[in-house]
Parts: C-alpha cells; sequence; structure tokens
C-alpha cells in the first residue's frame, strides 16, 4: 500500500508538456513540501490523459477528481484547497457544454465514459520514469508467469486465442506471426518494436512510450521467449525525443532490476533490448524497410515474400510489432486471452486506440472497444462537431486510408467493416471534416505526404504519385480538363497494382475514396471551376454587395494589388482581372460587405 494518501497526478505527455505542465508538476512539489504535505501527499507527472483538447490535465487520487486547462498560477489553489482542505476547485472542472455542467469525476466525464483503457492501462494512472509503479500495477507479472510456469509454444497459442491483430495498419494475427517465427531453426533471432508511427496526426504509439515504456518491453521479452529470440530492437524517431528519454530511463531500470539481460526469474532466458533512432521518413515504418534501415542501409522496401518471420534482421527470423499491438500483449496474460477476446467484434478483438483530430470538439487519445461506431467516437465520445457545423466525412487510416461519410457512421468499426467502406483501420489516425472543408484539398493533402515520403525505388509509386498530384493540384486551380477525372482514377488504380510496398499500393485511396464519396465536388471544380467548400483560394471569387458596402475605404487600403476601386462613402468595386484572390479584403471589411463564393 502507497504510504501517501493522496497522488496529484500531472500529464507529462507531450502535448501537456507543451502548454507547461512541467511547470505545474514542479510548484506542485514546492507547494506541497512548503504545507508539511510532503509525506502525505506525492506529485507525479503520468503519461497522457488523453483528453488534449483541456490539457494540462491534473488528477486527485484517489478523489478521481480531474481539473482541466490547468495553469502554473493554479496550483497554490488546489494545494489550499484540495490537498489541505479537502475541498474541490469548482472553477478548474470540466463543463460539459451540452449541459453546461460541471463534472468533477473522472468516470462520469462524457469523454471518457465509453472508453476502455487497455493499451493505454497506466497512461495517466503511473510514473512511466519509475519502474517501481509499473510493478505495483502488475507490471513484469505476465513476463515471470509466462517464463516460470509457459512453454514458448503455449505462449504462442495464447496470443493466437486471443485474437489479438496488429495494431500498426495491417492487423495481421499476432499470434500467427509469432507461430512463424518461432518455427524457423536459427541461431539468432530478434523482436522489434515498430515506434516509428509516420502518419500525420497519430500519437498513439508515443504517448504509449512516453506513459508506460514497461509494458512495452515486458511484452517484447514475452515475444523474445515465444519465438527463441534473444535480442530486440526498438525502432523510434527521433522527433519524439521524450518518449526515447523515458524509454531510456526504462530500459536502464528494468536491467537493474534483472527484467533485462540474463537469466530472467531464474529460468535461463536472456533477453536485451536496444533502441534505434530513425530520421523521420513514413517508408520507415514498413517492416522491410524499417528492417534496412536497423542494418544501417538505405531505408528501402524490399519484396515480400521472404516475410521478416523467414529472413528478417540480418538475414534472421524476426518479429516486426507496433508498439500498440504489444502494449497489449501482457494484459493477455494477465487476465487470460478469454477476457481479451471477449472485447471486441467476432473478427477484431480488443480494443483500438485513436487519435481524434480535426473539426471535432474533443480532440485526443481515445482507446474504445471494437465494435463501436463512428457516431459514438465523434459525437459521444468526440463532444461532436466544432461550432456546430455540419458533419462531412472522417478519414482513417491516415494517407492510406479513406474517407467515411455520414451514411456509415453507424457501423461498427473493426477491421474487415473499415475495409468494406472503402477505408481502412491503419494505425489510427481519425481526422474529423466538417462542411467547410474541400475534399479534392483533402486528397491533394494526402498525396502531397505521399508523394513527398515516396522512397523512389519504384516507377509507378515515384513517378505516378507526382502526376497524380498535378492533376489534383489541376483541379484546385481551375486548370484541369474535362476527362481528368477519368485520368486520376484511371492512374491511381495502376499505381496500386504495380507499387512495390504498402505505401505506393495504398497511396491513391484518398483520392479514390473522395472521388467516390464526393463526385459532385470534383465535377465543380472541374466545370464549373468552382470549389463549392470556398477552400481553393484559385477558384474563389471575391466581390462587393453593393448594399452593405458603406464606402469606408478599408478594403481598398488593404489590398495588396489596389484592385478596388470607389470614393469615400460610395459603394466599392473589385477589378476581377487584377484580384489575386488573397482574401485581405474579407478580413479588412468589418460591415461584411465582401462575399467570397
Ligand atoms: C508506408 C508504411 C508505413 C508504415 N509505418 C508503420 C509505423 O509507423 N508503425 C507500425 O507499427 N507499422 C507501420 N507500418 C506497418 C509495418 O510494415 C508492419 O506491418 C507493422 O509494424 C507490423 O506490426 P503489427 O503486426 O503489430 O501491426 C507501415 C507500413 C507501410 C506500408
Ligand atoms: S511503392 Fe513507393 S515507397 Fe514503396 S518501394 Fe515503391 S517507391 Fe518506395
Ligand atoms: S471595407 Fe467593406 S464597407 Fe468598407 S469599402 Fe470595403 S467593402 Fe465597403
Ligand atoms: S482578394 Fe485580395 S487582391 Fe482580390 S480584391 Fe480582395 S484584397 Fe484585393
Amino acid at each position: 500500500m502507497s504510504k501517501f494518501r493522496m497522488h496529484v497526478l500531472v500529464c507529462g505527455g507531450t502535448g501537456c508538456v507543451s502548454s507547461d505542465s512541467m511547470k505545474i508538476v514542479e510548484n506542485f512539489k514546492k507547494q506541497i513540501k512548503a504545507a508539511g504535505l510532503a509525506e502525505e501527499v506525492q506529485v507525479v507527472a503520468t503519461g497522457c490523459f488523453g483528453f488534449c483538447e483541456k490539457g494540462p490535465i491534473v488528477k486527485i487520487h484517489p478523489d478521481n477528481i480531474l481539473y482541466v486547462e490547468v495553469k502554473p498560477e493554479d496550483t497554490q489553489e488546489i494545494v489550499n484547497e484540495h490537498c489541505i482542505k479537502g475541498r474541490t476547485v469548482d472553477r478548474l472542472l470540466y463543463v460539459e457544454p451540452t449541459f453546461e455542467q460541471r463534472i468533477s469525476e473522472h468516470k462520469d466525464m462524457p469523454f471518457y465514459k465509453k472508453q476502455l483503457r487497455v493499451a493505454l492501462r497506466n497512461c495517466g494512472a503511473i510514473d512511466p520514469e519509475n519502474i517501481e509503479e509499473y510493478i505495483a500495477a502488475d507490471g513484469y507479472q505476465a513476463l515471470g508467469k509466462i517464463l516460470t510456469d509457459m512453454t514458448p509454444a503455449q505462449v504462442v497459442d495464447t496470443v493466437k486465442l486471443s485474437g489479438l491483430r496488429g495494431r500498426g495498419g495491417g492487423g495481421f494475427p499476432t499470434g500467427m506471426k509469432w507461430d512463424f517465427a518461432s518455427r524457423y531453426a536459427a541461431d539468432q533471432k530478434y523482436v522489434i518494436c515498430n515506434a516509428d508511427e509516420g502518419d500525420p496526426g497519430a500519437f498513439m504509439d508515443r504517448s504509449i512510450l512516453e506513459g508506460d515504456p514497461h509494458s512495452v518491453l515486458e511484452a517484447m521479452a514475452i515475444a523474445g521467449y515465444a519465438i527463441g529470440a534473444t535480442k530486440g530492437y526498438i525502432y523510434i524517431r527521433a522527433e519524439y525525443p521524450l518518449a526515447i528519454k523515458r524509454l531510456d530511463i526504462a530500459i536502464k531500470q528494468a536491467y537493474d532490476y534483472g527484467l533485462l539481460g540474463k537469466d530472467l526469474f531464474d529460468s535461463g532466458f536472456d533477453f536485451d533490448i536496444q533502441l534505434r533512432f530513425g530520421a523521420g521518413a513514413f517508408v520507415c515504418g514498413e517492416e522491410t524497410s524499417l528492417i534496412k534501415s536497423i542494418e544501417g542501409l538505405r531505408g528501402e522496401p524490399t519484396n515480400k515474400p521472404p516475410f521478416p518471420a523467414e529472413k528478417g534482421l540480418w538475414q534472421k527470423p524476426t518479429i516486426v510489432n507496433n508498439v500498440e499491438t504489444l502494449a497489449n500483449v501482457p494484459v493477455i496474460f494477465l487476465k487470460g486471452a478469454e477476457w481479451f477476446s471477449s472485447v471486441g467484434t467476432a473478427k477484431s478483438k480488443g480494443t483500438k486506440v485513436f487519435a481524434l483530430a480535426g473539426k471535432v470538439n474533443n480532440v485526443g487519445l481515445v482507446e474504445v472497444p471494437m465494435g463501436m461506431t463512428l457516431r459514438e467516437i465523434i459525437y459521444d465520445i468526440g463532444g461532436g462537431i466544432k461550432g456546430g457545423k455540419q458533419f462531412k466525412a472522417v478519414q482513417t487510416g491516415g494517407p492510406s486510408g479513406g474517407c467515411i461519410t455520414a451514411a456509415n457512421l453507424d457501423t461498427p468499426i473493426d477491421y474487415d467493416n473499415l475495409i468494406a467502406i472503402g477505408s481502412m483501420m491503419g494505425s489510427g489516425g481519425m481526422i474529423v471534416m466538417d462542411e467547410d472543408d474541400c475534399m479534392v484539398n483533402i486528397a491533394k493533402f494526402y498525396l502531397e505526404f505521399t508523394m513527398e515520403e515516396s522512397c523512389g525505388k519504384c516507377t509507378a509509386c515515384r513517378i505516378g504519385n507526382k502526376r497524380l498530384h498535378e492533376m489534383l493540384t489541376r483541379i484546385t486551380e481551375g486548370k484541369a480538363t474535362p476527362d481528368c477525372i477519368e485520368e486520376l482514377k484511371e492512374l491511381s488504380v495502376i499505381i496500386k497494382d504495380t507499387a512495390l510496398c504498402g505505401l505506393g499500393q495504398t497511396s491513391p485511396n484518398p483520392v479514390l475514396s473522395t472521388i467516390n464519396h464526393f463526385i459532385d465536388e470534383y465535377k465543380a471544380h472541374v466545370f464549373e471551376k468552382r470549389c463549392p467548400a470556398g477552400v481553393c483560394q484559385a477558384l474563389s471569387v471575391y466581390t462587393i454587395i453593393e448594399d452593405k458596402c458603406i464606402g469606408c475605404t478599408a478594403c481598398a487600403r488593404a489590398c495588396p494589388v489596389k484592385c478596388i476601386s470607389g470614393s469615400v462613402k460610395k459603394p466599392h468595386v473589385i477589378d476581377q482581372s487584377k484580384c489575386i484572390k488573397c482574401g485581405a479584403c474579407l478580413k479588412a471589411c468589418a460591415f461584411s460587405a465582401v462575399d467570397k463564393k
């Protein structure tokens, strides 16, 4: 039992750290000490609570009170009122916008009510820099049980029975992958944790590593035992300095406690883990490319087969698993494969973590049982669309995925259903779009990303994506020819069919899915030279509404090309032939007299 009567848990994830949460920790420590409470109240910098929209978050345990948008200057009041007098600081509680009600208890907040935190179980609950807190939360118990009571084959069978599928994008059954690797005889095998996380907007893996690094180390050792590997590598992008720091600390502590290294739990099993840093290339998240990168070679994908389970790192049997996949593994052994497989849908077991972003009220990290509908995620957990605007689509699967429209908001989310409705699970990026988003522009955004990230090894991807991007650019600039939509589709299919790796094979997906769901928007751009959402600048037309214009001259003074004319107190006019569509007049007019179409 903890010697402390109270814990002040402060979010120490990257998002909250960038909003000064470490200053909050420092203040709490000083003020709690000054109040003579250092022996009773412990301050802990935890991992991400997920509710990034309202960060920095402070949770008081065991009272289960969550304070939101806490600033360093708020800490003294929390210490005086809550820690000393036991009174809640009402003004820092979350206000539920729908009911305009302050909610004090963590569990009553709509953002958390429908979530089930399995992979994120310790994020926001323990100090990720202290191995004892992980151990106190049953950490390393699964590894101990396995090494003392189970054979490698039993471990593989348990993971198979759980139904766990890879969370890195492909959804490949984890137990089956481990089974393949365990069957190849070799003097050396490897376990690789893929922490490259290159999808724009995704931060699930970073948050797990920042908030609960030991769960991944423990899972890697379990995987090592299962397949007969004694060495593990974590491939993490160098842009994740906080996750790297916490992993470094966790690895050192695990060695100090005899939980990594030689003869773990006196079982004769050895397991070592080292970090390898990626330089931020998206393609290096693809497993064969990642392996090349660890080998010190250029990060370019290779053909499969052979799969890494047969010939991976230095041609030895290797399993590559995603961070979130691994974070689930200890739970399977703690709670049982049956428990794990009781959560989720028939073919997708357990939970999935999503990075909910875009035009949604509660931006953040959410973990839900597979089978929850998009409507529940976006409206019940995400709090609906920002500013009361109309939902238009949600992109899942990042640059490899597709958009899902309102017609499919009630589809239960799992690997197979998402593919059936023209998207994919991907690693968990979920970007919500509203009526103000132009779908042609969205497709262009993703194409720009994949075009820049293509490694260039095969022509279809290297040149094909560039051509697709050029076509989309012409559409958004009103320069497209009438047959360009058909050309887009044709080239997309060729790229998908002929590219070597998953990057190229999926890069046209955002184009195809936006054409499929929003053909009218494409047609408006191509045939009417009009952007219905008013996003594509080159297609915008600015005019001055005569009845509303009072002739204040503000727009004329703001216009950089001086194409607005008119006398003082008389309606002004824009010379369309000279207008460069910069929007300065719209911003300058205080009388809503400038119209943009
Ligand atoms: C272009 C590309 C990028 C990828 N990036 C990642 C990544 O950042 N993290 C990841 O876990 N998997 C990524 N993958 C999938 C990996 O190749 C691999 O399937 C995955 O790491 C396997 O782990 P899992 O079975 O646990 O999902 C990527 C695949 C492609 C084609
Ligand atoms: S599909 Fe693209 S990223 Fe993949 S190997 Fe070919 S060029 Fe490289
Ligand atoms: S700023 Fe608005 S009101 Fe003033 S002259 Fe321009 S259009 Fe008219
Ligand atoms: S959009 Fe820019 S260039 Fe065009 S009239 Fe307005 S201020 Fe001038």
